[in-house]
């Protein structure tokens, strides 16, 4: 086993501060750089002033500096190739290159590819013409889900309650080009518990991780507008082990599979976003990496060597045992006022320092940075585009440095315990110890598993 490895993890949110965290427990790892990165990975990592999509300047930095292992979070820097050029420039690499990463950047091709290999999901139809789209949708019994068949950083997916709604969206996606010229899929709406199931996907070998859950709505009681995810735990006490049996065998099996035979085979996270609903499990969408904030209460939990996990996929050699604590986890994301909306960002944050060394706490940062890095406000862009970077890349706490919110989602706070109450006491604890100004939280992450008498 070598014993020095240095890796660059690609991103700057929350995701990546896990997955920057779950390698520095690696003994194989000696030095991590992650680009962008914000300012609490570089108390772990150095951090690269490139941003996520600067694929070719990635693709240097890992020749120059002898990296031995590129991860990559996002899926903004997948869509943009990053797989293929580091894979041609024979550098090794975890994440699918940008065909088999279709199956997130296209809800089309992921409902095609889904119909095609008989995988569960809501009946749909797609239309580029806003008249017909308009048409169908009248003829439909309401609520019907809208998807913008692209990339629209989780805003893209929009439940209107009338038919006058629905025709604003249809505009907006259709003839306003609101994420740029596309399509847009008109779905049945589905009810039941929404849960996620990441799997390590090797072609056709599937690796489920622990499920865990997130919360997409802005507000208290699953309401206001979809955001990227506002809170998460694991494991999940509703999920039987037959419904993750059959996730496995007849969701996330088939689609790998699928992808294999249509000659993109996926290497990397795919990510179901699955519902349990009274006809059985169903798709609701996939995504080509590791989810946010999923990520955060997913591989705390992981037992196993990550590098010895990524490897293996990166270069298509057996699969290590991978095992995962019983301890539960619950993790409440702190957001900026006006979040999924208009947010001003650079405002101090206080106290985390004396969260750093309980050991069942821990805080991810999804958009921070140091003072005097920051602009001034931002409108409706993604939290985790990673424009905001720690100035001074030394991989060490920057001391005296004052950390300022930088993005939507600012801070994921995750607290273990040997059951999810447990878990989520001290993380809301840890929750009411952080002092600043400008964020706001759910109070009520983890309702489902917490008031079991309560609506499931
Ligand atoms: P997506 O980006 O496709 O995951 O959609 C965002 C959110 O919209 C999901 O997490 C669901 O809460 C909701 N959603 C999407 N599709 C459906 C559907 N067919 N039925 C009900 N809710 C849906
Ligand atoms: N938390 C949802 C996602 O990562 O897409």
């Amino acid at each position: 086993m070598i014993m020095d490895r240095k890796v660059l993890v690609v991103g700057g949110g929350g995701r990546c501060h896990a997955i920057v965290d779950a390698l520095s427990r690696s003994p194989q790892v000696s030095k991590i750089y992650c680009a962008p990165g914000n300012a609490g990975i570089a108390a772990q990592a150095e951090c690269v002033p490139l941003k996520d999509t600067q694929v070719m300047e990635l693709k240097q930095f890992a020749l120059d500096h002898g990296v031995d292992l590129t991860v990559v979070g996002p899926e903004a820097s997948l869509a943009a190739g990053i797989t293929d050029v580091f894979n041609e420039a024979g550098l090794r690499i975890f994440g699918p290159t940008k065909a088999a990463a279709t199956i997130e950047s296209s809800k089309d091709f992921a409902k095609r590819l889904m119909e095609k290999y008989d995988v569960p999901t809501a009946a749909y139809r797609t239309f580029e013409d806003y008249g017909e789209a308009v048409e169908y949708v009248r003829d439909h019994s309401m609520p019907v889900v809208l998807k913008y068949d692209g990339l629209a950083a989780g805003k893209g997916v929009v439940i209107p309650d009338t038919f006058e709604e629905a025709e604003t969206v249809l505009r907006e996606m259709l003839l306003d080009d609101m994420f740029g010229k596309g399509k847009v899929v008109v779905e049945d709406f589905l009810m039941g518990p929404e849960f996620s199931l990441m799997c390590f996907v090797n072609g056709t070998e599937v690796y489920p991780m622990a499920l865990s859950q997130d919360h997409k709505r802005a507000y208290e009681g699953d309401s206001g507008p979809n955001t990227g995810g506002m809170g998460a735990y694991s494991p999940l006490p509703f999920i039987t082990d037959e419904d993750m049996e059959y996730s496995v065998e007849k969701i996330m099996k088939p689609v790998a599979a699928g992808l294999v035979k249509e000659g993109c085979p996926f290497k990397g996270v795919l990510y179901g976003g699955l519902m349990k609903t009274p006809e059985g499990v169903k798709v609701i969408e996939f995504n080509c990496r590791f989810g946010d904030p999923e990520t955060e209460v997913v591989l705390p939990r992981l037992e196993s060597d990550i590098y010895d996990i990524f490897s293996s996929i990166a270069d298509g050699t057996p699969m290590p045992e991978i095992r995962w604590s019983d301890r539960a986890t619950m993790g409440f994301v702190m957001a900026s006022k006006g979040y999924p909306g208009h947010y001003d960002k650079g405002f101090d944050i206080t106290g985390l320092e004396a969260l750093a060394d309980d050991p069942d706490i821990k805080v991810y940062h999804m958009g921070t940075a140091f003072a005097g890095q920051t602009g001034a406000s931002v409108h409706g862009q993604s939290e985790t585009a990673g424009q905001v970077m720690p100035e001074d890349s030394d991989g060490r706490m920057a001391a005296g440095k004052r950390t300022v919110t930088a993005g939507g989602r600012v801070l994921m706070v995750v607290g273990f315990g040997q059951t999810l109450q447990d878990a989520h006491d001290k993380a809301l604890e840890a929750v009411e110890h952080i002092r600043c100004d400008n964020l706001f939280y759910r109070r009520d992450i983890g309702w489902r598993v917490l008031q079991p008498s309560g609506a499931r």
